[in-house]
C-alpha cells in the first residue's frame, strides 16, 4: 500500500488524521504506519462507529429462565463416555484453545500460557493442555488436532514456547496456530486514537474474533479435511479442565447439540461469571452484571439458588456450526479504557482517566444461533481454577493449590495417602485420571 492508496481507505470512513504526522516520520515508521492501515477495513470501522452510536446496550433479561442442566452419573454418565470415547476413536474430535488475551490482571510479560504453573516442575500452561490431548490421543489411538489462537502480540512467543519445548511431546504437524484480528481504538466520537505519530492503537478483538480467525486461518477447513465433527473448546488459564472429556464429548453428540456448555454452581450468588438463562426457545449468555439482585438471589423449590450454574467457558462446538457462523457478523461490546493517545502538539500522553473505547466480541454471543444447545453440570473443583489475579482469589496460588488437591484426591481413590504439604504433580500424559494411575501400577503396593 502506498501513501494515496492509504489516503484513500482512510477517506472512505472518515479518519484522515491517521496520517496527520506523516511528514514528521521516517522511512521505517512510515511503512509500519502503511502496514496498519492496509489491514483497516473501512467496513470493520463503520461498524465500530455503529456500536459506539448504539452505546452500550443492557439486553433486557427479566424474562430469562434457568436452563435444564444435567447431572451425569451411573449409566447415563457410563453412556456419554461410551459415546465420547467412539468419538475420540474415531478421529473426530479436536481441541481449540483461545491463547491471544493479554493477561493484564495477572501482569506476567509473555503469553499466558508460557506461565509456570506446575507445583514442582514450574512447567507452563500451555503444558498441562497439551499433555492431556497426547493422553488422550495416546489412549484413544487417533490424532486430536489442536488449535491455538493467538494474537498478533504473543504468537511468536507462544510458538517459541511449543518450539522450545518439543512440542510437549505432540506432532508439529497436528499443532496449528492461528493469530486473532485487531480492532483500531476509537475516541467517543468514532476517531481512530494513534497512540504514537506514526502508530495506530490496537487491541484484540476479544475471544469472539475466533470465529473469523478460524475461516481466515485455513483452520475450519483444515477441521473439516480431517473429518472433525466434535470441537472441544477451552481458555488457556485454567489448567485443571479436562481437555476432550469424553462425558461432555459423547453428551453433546447424544443431545445432537451444536453448541454444549459444561457449567458449574456458583460459590456464591453474586459471583462473576456468566449464565445463560432460556428466552423463549433460544438460550443467551447473560453477563453478571446484567443480572438483578433479586436473580442472584432467587431461590428455586428445592432452597437452592434458581440460577444456580455459571459458564467458565469450557464448551463443545459442533465443526460444522462453527463453521455456518464463522461468516456472520458478530457484536460488538464496548469497554472504555485508558489510551495513550498524540496530543495536538505530536506529543504521546498517557490519560489519567477513560478516554477511549476497545471494541471486543465474545464467543458465548453466537448462543442464541444454535439450534440446539445442552448444559452439563461439572464439580468445579475437579475442573475450573482459573489464573487470572497476581494474587488473592483465582491467582497462580490457589491454582496451584487446587491442581494438587485434585491430584490428591486421585491417589487416595488408589489408596496412597498424600499428605498435604507435600509437594505433588503428575504429568497429564502419565495420567489425566485415578484409572491411569492404577493402570500404571503405582498403586500396586497400596492396594
Ligand atoms: P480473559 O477475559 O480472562 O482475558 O480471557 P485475559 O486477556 O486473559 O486477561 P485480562 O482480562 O487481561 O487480565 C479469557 C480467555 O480468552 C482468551 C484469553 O487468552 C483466555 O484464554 N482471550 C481473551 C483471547 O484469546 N483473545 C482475547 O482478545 C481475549
Amino acid at each position: 500500500m502506498n501513501y494515496a492508496e492509504a489516503e484513500k481507505v482512510l477517506r472512505k470512513c472518515g479518519q484522515e488524521h491517521v496520517l496527520a504526522y506523516w511528514k514528521k516520520l521516517g522511512g521505517k515508521e512510515r511503512e509500519a504506519l502503511l502496514g496498519q492501515i492496509a489491514k483497516i477495513d473501512p467496513k470493520s470501522v463503520r461498524y465500530c462507529q455503529e456500536a459506539l452510536a448504539k452505546g452500550a446496550e443492557v439486553p433486557d433479561s427479566s424474562k430469562g429462565r434457568a436452563p435444564k442442566v444435567a447431572v451425569l452419573k451411573g449409566r447415563k454418565l457410563a453412556e456419554a463416555v461410551a459415546v465420547g470415547e467412539k468419538e475420540l476413536r474415531a478421529g473426530r474430535v479436536a481441541a481449540l484453545l483461545v491463547a491471544g488475551g493479554q493477561g493484564s490482571r495477572l501482569g506476567y510479560d509473555g503469553p499466558k500460557g508460557c506461565y509456570s504453573i506446575g507445583p514442582i516442575t514450574g512447567a507452563p500452561l500451555f503444558y498441562f493442555h497439551a499433555r492431556k490431548i497426547l493422553a488422550r490421543t495416546v489412549r484413544y489411538g487417533r490424532t486430536i488436532p489442536f488449535y491455538v489462537m493467538t494474537s498478533e502480540a504473543n504468537n511468536e512467543a507462544t510458538v517459541r514456547c511449543f518450539e522450545e519445548n518439543g512440542y510437549f511431546g505432540l506432532n508439529p504437524d497436528d499443532v496449528f496456530f492461528f493469530t486473532q484480528g485487531m480492532w483500531p481504538g476509537m475516541t467517543k466520537d468514532g476517531k481512530i486514537i494513534m497512540d504514537a505519530p506514526g502508530h495506530v492503537f490496537m487491541s484484540p478483538d476479544g475471544h469472539g474474533g475466533l470465529l473469523a480467525a478460524l475461516k481466515r486461518s485455513g483452520a475450519l477447513a483444515d477441521m473439516k479435511r480431517r473429518g472433525i465433527r466434535s470441537v472441544f473448546f477451552f481458555q488457556v488459564d485454567n489448567p485443571l479442565v479436562e481437555v476432550a472429556d469424553p462425558a461432555f464429548i459423547g453428551y453433546h453428540v447424544m443431545e445432537k447439540s451444536e453448541y454444549s456448555l459444561k457449567l458449574c454452581a456458583k460459590r456464591e450468588p453474586k459471583e462473576k461469571v456468566g449464565m445463560p438463562m432460556q428466552f423463549g426457545k433460544t438460550f443467551r449468555m447473560v453477563e453478571y452484571t446484567e443480572m438483578t439482585d433479586e436473580q442472584c438471589n432467587r431461590k428455586g423449590r428445592d432452597g437452592r439458588l434458581y440460577f444456580l450454574y455459571g459458564s467458565p467457558a469450557i464448551h463443545v462446538f459442533d465443526r460444522a456450526f462453527l463453521d455456518r457462523e464463522a461468516s456472520k457478523a458478530m457484536p460488538l461490546h464496548l469497554a472504555f479504557k485508558k489510551i495513550p493517545f498524540v496530543d495536538a502538539k505530536g506529543k504521546v500522553v498517557k490519560p489519567a482517566e477513560p478516554n477511549g473505547y476497545k471494541f471486543e466480541k465474545f464467543i458465548f454471543d453466537v448462543l442464541p444461533n444454535a439450534r440446539r444447545a445442552a448444559f452439563l453440570a461439572f464439580d468445579q473443583k475437579d475442573e475450573f481454577s482459573p489464573v487470572k489475579n497476581a494474587e488473592g482469589p483465582d491467582s497462580p496460588a490457589t491454582c496451584r493449590a487446587d491442581m494438587q488437591a485434585k491430584w490428591r484426591r486421585w491417589l487416595a481413590e488408589c489408596g496412597v495417602d498424600c499428605p498435604e504439604g507435600l509437594p505433588l504433580e503428575i504429568d497429564p500424559a502419565y495420567a489425566v485420571d485415578a484409572a491411569d494411575i492404577r493402570a500404571n501400577g503405582v498403586c500396586l503396593g497400596a492396594e
